[in-house]
């Protein structure tokens, strides 16, 4: 879905991996978070788009959108990825954590590689647009039916075995999916950043529906400290 934002690029735009907060339909008391695909600073107004997955009412209310309907949306929301233009990063996107890693490739123009996973082939999406902006593609399936047969972080292992000039690998995705990629990482030394998908309320650090344990004991809010944390501060055994 691309939307028409106002100056909201122009205002907000701090890195790859921010969010929307998307009001989905009259009666739903709360905004659904949706990361940001790409955007655009444009005149006279600037242009974002989402890709997200029908999971319940509220997507699906979304989704049922006609052209040219108006949506309240609160944004550029959280801190996106740490990175530099200028960088080479791998990028990991599993499922419906693949759209923000789009952004994250157009924003270092053609250096990056990215390693793309998801259930089956038709779980891979925006497999072209990634061809267009990475300098290489990899995908995996966990039913073979695309690609490598199994999950992603044996790409990033692989990867990273013949290759470890990468800046950071940067992922999104399940939590499962991201403590293996984490992992994998971390044994090469090449640091990570994660986005993490929790549920949320408010949208701005008010209501602690999004904590996330860290692994100094302390509790962050996705929505305002996150999405994106560096792996290591997460508490990944609870
Ligand atoms: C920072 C962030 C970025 C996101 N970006 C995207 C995106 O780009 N595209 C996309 O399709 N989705 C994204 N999501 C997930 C999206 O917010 C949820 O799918 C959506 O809120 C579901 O709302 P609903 O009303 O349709 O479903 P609900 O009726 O609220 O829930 C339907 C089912 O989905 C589960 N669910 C809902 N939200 C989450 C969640 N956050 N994590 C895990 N399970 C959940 C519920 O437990 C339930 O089983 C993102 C989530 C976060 C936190
Ligand atoms: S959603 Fe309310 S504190 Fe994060």
């Amino acid at each position: 879905m691309v939307l028409e934002a106002g100056d909201m690029v122009r205002t907000s735009f701090r890195a790859p991996g921010q969010f929307v907060h998307v009001k989905c339909g009259e009666g739903l008391l709360l905004r659904r978070p949706i990361s940001v695909c790409s955007c655009m600073e444009d005149e006279p107004v600037d242009t974002l788009a989402i890709v997200f997955e029908v999971r319940g009412e509220g997507t699906d209310w979304l989704a049922r959108r006609p052209v040219g309907h108006s949506l309240d949306v609160l944004g550029l929301a959280g801190n996106g990825f740490a990175m530099k233009p200028e960088g080479r990063y791998l990028l990991v996107g599993g499922g419906i954590g693949i759209p923000p890693m789009l952004g994250c490739a157009q924003y270092t123009q053609g250096k990056s590689t990215a390693i793309l996973g998801g259930r089956s082939a038709d779980k891979i999406i925006l497999q072209d647009r990634f061809q267009d902006k990475c300098a290489k593609v990899l995908i995996a399936t966990d039913d073979g039916s695309l690609g490598h047969h199994g999950f992603v972080d044996a790409l990033v292992r692989q990867e990273l075995e013949g290759d470890q000039n990468y800046d950071a690998v940067l992922a999104c995705g399940p939590r499962p999916m991201l403590r293996n990629v984490a992992r994998v990482a971390e044994k090469f030394g090449v640091p990570c950043q994660v986005s993490m998908e929790e549920r949320m309320g408010c949208g701005v650090g008010a209501c602690l529906v999004c904590a996330c344990d860290m692994a100094d004991g302390s509790r962050k809010h996705v929505c305002k400290d996150g999405p994106v944390f560096d792996s290591r501060e997460v508490n990944w055994d609870v």
